[in-house]
């Protein structure tokens, strides 16, 4: 049986934060969302943190209304967060860590301590139909903890991976490995696996050959690519290199 389509979701949280850098309206990530949209990005992820450092209330706002593909919503299980998702009706809900000194996120959800507070949100956004995705380690207990906090989906945190890879370390294949067998678990358990942070065209391509993984979310390199080459290109580098690595799937 060959392996599903790999979906492409395009985090445009950069295009606010270089917003934001001069204070104005540009450039406009909604724009941004757009053009990735025409450019073949099945779907727009976007990360409304509580310090409100890159995306605003208003661009959310903006992206429900303008975008004609699916909104992920990358947020933290917080009360504030929670009650901004019901109000939107988003299609997805991405629920990450967040600490306010951190660059990026830079963990997996903690979803064995916090197991409780997570199934109590993930509860709550599913029964208003936001299909909700945990942002987890690549480790079996991780997986086995997402199931029991009802999650439909998991998004695997490559970061680890990604930096091995790009550093050159000896520790890269060991890494890949547990995002192998956290893709293979989550088949298992019926859990939807998607994967992302730090992903470039190479890391992309290797990883797009596991069948499991059915969603790329990649925000940072494409944001960098876009400076020099444009986004519509950068974009369809990407998807060429997804699709190279998933043929051999
Ligand atoms: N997925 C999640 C849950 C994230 O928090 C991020 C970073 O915002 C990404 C994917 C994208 O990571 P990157 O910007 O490194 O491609």
């Amino acid at each position: 049986m060959s392996a599903p389509r790999l979906r492409l979701g395009v985090n445009i949280d950069h295009i606010a934060t270089v917003r934001n850098a001069r204070g104005g309206a540009l450039p406009d990530p909604v724009r941004g969302a757009l053009l990735a949209i025409e450019a073949g990005a099945d779907g727009i992820t976007a990360h409304l943190r509580e310090d409100r450092r890159h995306i605003r209330d208003e661009d959310i706002r903006r992206l429900m209304a303008s975008i004609s593909r699916p909104l992920n919503f990358e947020m933290a299980a917080t009360e504030e967060m929670v009650g901004i998702a019901l109000a939107t009706s988003p299609h997805a809900a991405c629920l990450v860590p967040e600490k306010r000194t951190e660059r990026t996120t830079e963990g997996g959800l903690d979803v064995i301590g916090g197991h409780d507070h997570i199934r109590d949100a993930t509860a709550r956004l599913k029964a208003a139909g936001i299909r909700v995705s945990l942002f987890i380690e690549p480790s079996p207990d991780a997986l086995d903890a997402a199931k029991s906090i009802g999650a439909p989906v998991v998004e695997l945190h490559t970061g680890a991976w990604c930096e091995a890879v790009t550093e050159g370390s000896d520790s890269a294949p060991r890494e890949f490995e547990r995002i192998q067998i956290a893709a293979a678990r989550a088949a298992e358990l019926g859990i939807e696996c998607h994967a992302g942070h730090g992903l470039d065209y190479e890391t992309a391509r290797i990883i797009a050959a596991l069948p499991q993984v059915v969603e790329l979310n990649i925000g940072h390199f494409l944001m960098g690519e876009a400076l020099f080459v444009g986004l519509p290109k950068a974009i369809a580098a990407m998807r060429a290199a997804m699709d190279e690595g998933r043929a051999g799937a």
